[in-house]
């Protein structure tokens, strides 16, 4: 019974590792894994908090604790700060534009300064991040973590099933072939593609390339953050469970990933 004196994780010593929610729960619940899962990795002392590896039973608040899986941050730390902005056309993906127009930085509060995680073209609506977390900046962008972003693309003309499979297994651009992606058709010409890679204007070079020029562009989703219920132009922060989700998908190596 939670505050009884034979409950191991409710001692009278006042710290805090004593409060707060129980450690497995807060990992279960941004997609470290089950509780099962969580417990084996608590177990194994792949979890630490503020920098200690965590025993079972310990408890967190999960707010301002830095909890690390494997070396990753899925805690959020003070002083940092994670926007979601819905990036109408027209915008720049900047935080100064020499030309004049206007910036996403512009779209959001001045203080603490932030900066767009990646970009979209001016003429690309969307899901955009901006934080002041440079560790989160850099492997969120850098393509060996491969977080995917998720794209709705409408094209001019229908594609047919063998140039969705070209766009799936990769098209050879003058920079290079691009990564194997997930492709699939949402309507006549409106087609959604999951790519890894980040490279330059790649979703309107990859369509084009097979014949089917983008119309329009919007990012939908970046790793475990959607949401369809932000206007154009609207920011929102990012929740704590989607900080910690980010945390996890940008976890140190892929290939232990406790997600794998
Ligand atoms: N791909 C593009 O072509 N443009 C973007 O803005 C993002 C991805």
């Amino acid at each position: 019974m939670a505050g009884s004196a034979s409950d191991p994780t409710s001692g009278e010593d006042g710290s805090d590792r004593h409060k707060g929610e129980r450690l497995q729960k807060v990992l279960a619940r941004v997609g470290v894994g089950s509780r099962r899962t969580c417990e084996d990795l608590i177990a194994a002392g792949r979890i630490t908090v503020d920098g200690v590896v965590a025993i079972l039973g310990r408890r967190v608040d999960p707010e301002t604790a830095l909890i690390e899986v494997d070396g990753a941050p899925i805690g959020v730390r003070p002083g940092l700060v994670h926007y979601l902005l819905n990036k109408p056309t027209g915008v720049v993906t900047t935080a100064d534009d020499p030309q004049g127009r206007p910036t996403v930085v512009g779209l959001v509060p001045d203080e603490p300064r932030v900066f767009p995680v990646g970009r979209l073209d001016a003429d690309t609506e969307g899901l955009l991040l901006l934080t002041n977390d440079g560790e989160l900046t850099h492997r969120l962008t850098h393509p060996s973590y491969g977080v995917e972003k998720e794209y709705v693309a409408e094209v001019q003309g229908v594609p047919t099933r063998a140039v969705l499979r070209r766009l799936r297994e990769g098209i050879d651009l003058e920079d290079g072939p691009t990564a194997p992606a997930r492709v699939a058709l949402l309507d006549a010409s409106l087609v959604r593609l999951t790519i890894h890679e980040g490279r330059n204007r790649q979703v309107r070079r990859m369509c084009e390339a097979v014949g089917h020029p983008v119309l329009r562009l919007v990012r939908t989703r970046i790793g475990p953050i959607a949401d369809r219920s932000l206007a154009p132009g609207a920011w929102r922060p990012l929740t704590g469970d989607e900080i910690r989700a980010l945390g996890v998908a940008v976890a140190t190596d892929p290939g232990v990933s406790p997600q794998n």
